[in-house]
């Protein structure tokens, strides 16, 4: 069978055709996985604008699909269902993909199928590495989310934690901001921590210990806090413009040392917890999904880290870790095969939980 995906929660619109193998050790195969990126027409705001995002969702979903559907060479009476994206996200954004979908699955006669974004970015594991071993531990890591899941059975994602404040990519985004290195942050970072010297700025780690007596789900060590360090790097870029006797800019080496520094304290804090859980649950394998997992340091300490722990460790091909419709099409199959479909009064839903 092929499942018709469709992803609008963020600044993405992206269609996909992904198809049932037969094998089960590596269920499904991308057809085809048309992204239009929005992030040009938001890099002059320096961050995700969501009505101009809605409005762009408008004008490219009709193309997006047509295309995704051509290059995979399937026609809609080939299709056995359209998945879609029913949240978490920009709520405006979320309800083009929902109401293309619902109207496309009325008008094609096919089942709907309500798809978590963060279900979607699990199962990009699978799709790119076939399944996981389980119990598996899994972060999902990106500009909205920074999240630890465990997942015990296929398509069954318990929350093992969350972050209290900052995502991780959004940390990334508003340093690269207070920076002045643009819109979108990670990549930037990531590129000039290279020539960086990663214990030149001092920063704080955070280590929660307490559970939130406001928030009873967010029990304690296993949760994540990025504001504290965010504002830690403001304050030294704050220091500096206050010494008149150094006002002159930061020089270039001076950035990729901050840069490096503040990547060394999220990948620690990220890949700590993501082993601590591993430990505390018996994880048989741990993958890092979302669009930070895309980041070298990252990507490069969790796979070390595995080796010395001797955990298999999974990640995401670099087009499967930023948003995609094949990794929603993916969560769909998984959702259709348990019997899970929407009905057509199926509605958006911008805080969905997992
Ligand atoms: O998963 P995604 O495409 O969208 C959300 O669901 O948020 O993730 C986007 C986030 C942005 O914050 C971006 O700065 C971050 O992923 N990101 C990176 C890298 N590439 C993208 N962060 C760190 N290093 C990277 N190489
Ligand atoms: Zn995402």
């Amino acid at each position: 069978m092929r499942i018709l995906g469709i992803e609008t929660s963020c600044d993405e619109t992206s269609a996909a055709v992904v198809e049932e193998t037969g094998d089960a050790a590596e269920p499904w195969a991308i057809r085809s996985n048309v992204v239009a990126s929005q992030v040009a027409i938001h890099r002059e705001w320096g961050g995700v604008v969501p009505e101009l995002a809605s409005r762009q969702h408008i004008r490219d979903i009709c193309a997006v699909v047509e295309r995704a559907l051509a290059e995979a060479g399937t026609a809609w009476p080939d299709l056995g269902a359209v998945a879609v994206t029913q949240g978490p996200g920009l709520v405006g954004s979320l309800l083009v993909g929902v109401s293309f979908a619902k109207a496309a699955a009325a008008a094609a006669r096919l089942p709907l199928v309500a798809v978590h974004h963060l279900a979607g970015h699990i199962e990009s594991l699978v799709l790119q590495n076939g399944e996981l071993p389980l119990p598996s531990v899994v972060l999902v890591v990106s500009g909205g989310h920074t999240s630890l899941y465990l997942v015990e059975r296929p398509g069954a994602y318990q929350r093992l934690s969350r972050t209290r404040d900052d995502a991780a990519g959004e940390a990334y985004d508003k340093v690269a901001k207070l920076l002045g290195l643009g819109y979108p942050g990670g990549p930037v970072i990531d590129r000039l921590a290279k020539s960086g010297d990663d214990r030149a700025v001092v920063l704080p780690t955070t280590r929660l210990t307490h559970a939130d007596r406001n928030a009873p789900e967010l029990r304690g060590d296993l949760d994540f806090s990025f504001s504290g360090l965010k504002t830690a790097v403001l304050r030294h870029v704050r220091a500096r413009q206050h010494d008149a006797a150094k006002r002159a800019s930061f020089t270039d080496q001076e950035i990729a040392d901050i840069c490096a520094s503040f990547q060394r304290v999220v990948v620690t804090a990220l890949i700590d917890r993501v082993f601590v859980a591993a430990r505390r649950y018996q994880a048989l394998s741990v993958g890092v999904a979302g669009g930070v997992s895309a980041n070298s340091r990252l990507r490069a300490e969790l796979q070390a880290r595995g080796a010395r722990r001797d955990v298999p460790t999974f990640l995401p091909g670099l087009a499967l870790s930023t948003d995609n419709a094949a990794m929603i099409a993916a969560a769909g199959l998984r959702k259709f095969r348990a019997g899970s479909t929407a009905s057509f009064d199926l509605n958006a839903d911008a805080a969905l939980v997992l």
